[in-house]
């Protein structure tokens, strides 16, 4: 399947299967998340894998997990990433950010369903996980076997997405 089909065919999923998701397919979303380019190849991202009842039950203490069998908490060591010397803007949450997408991706690949979470509380997760003081949890990607009856219409962004034509400009502003 090309990109487009693949990104096409994603979307969100609240509502999963009670199936773990394989050891190999794990590890070959992990390997997306470690080849993800992260600015001047700091590589700032540690990623935290809940895949157990206990675990679950923690992290349900700070986000709603949908369900979902696998969680990744995609953190990155505020210490690490590069920073834009004119305006001091770090590149934690981006370098994160492109990991999670990498790795949402692969998922998508692999047959496997997700939802990106960001509506956590991070003192909460922070405190259930012992996450080190210099790691930021920026993403949560829930990962899963959907047991939604149906899916999503590969069609729907021509309704759910803004044109192309309100989100770009050629030239200049
Ligand atoms: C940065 C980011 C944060 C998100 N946070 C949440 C979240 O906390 N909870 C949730 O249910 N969905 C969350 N989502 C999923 C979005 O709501 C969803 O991607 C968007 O509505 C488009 O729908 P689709 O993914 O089905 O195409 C997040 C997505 C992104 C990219």
């Amino acid at each position: 399947m090309n990109f487009i089909d693949l990104a096409k065919k994603r979307y969100s999923v609240r509502n999963y299967e009670s199936i773990l998701v394989e050891k190999e397919k794990l590890n070959t979303i992990l390997e997306a998340g470690r080849i993800a380019p992260s600015a001047a190849n700091y590589e700032p991202n540690h990623f935290l894998i809940v895949n157990k009842e206990d675990g679950f039950k923690k992290l349900s203490l700070s986000a709603d997990t949908h369900g979902g069998s696998l969680a990744i908490i995609i953190c990155a060591d505020k210490n690490r990433a590069w920073v834009r010397p004119y305006d001091n803007h770090s590149m934690v949450d981006i370098d994160a950010t492109i990991a999670t997408d990498h790795m949402m991706m692969c998922a998508e690949s692999l047959g496997l369903q997700t939802c990106w979470i960001t509506y956590f509380n991070p003192e909460i997760l922070r405190e259930s996980f012992n996450i080190p003081a210099n790691l930021i949890p920026v993403n949560i990607l829930v990962i899963g076997y959907s047991a939604d009856k149906t899916a999503l219409s590969k069609d729907r962004h021509s309704e759910t997405r803004k044109a192309i034509s309100e989100i770009v400009t050629y030239d200049s502003f």
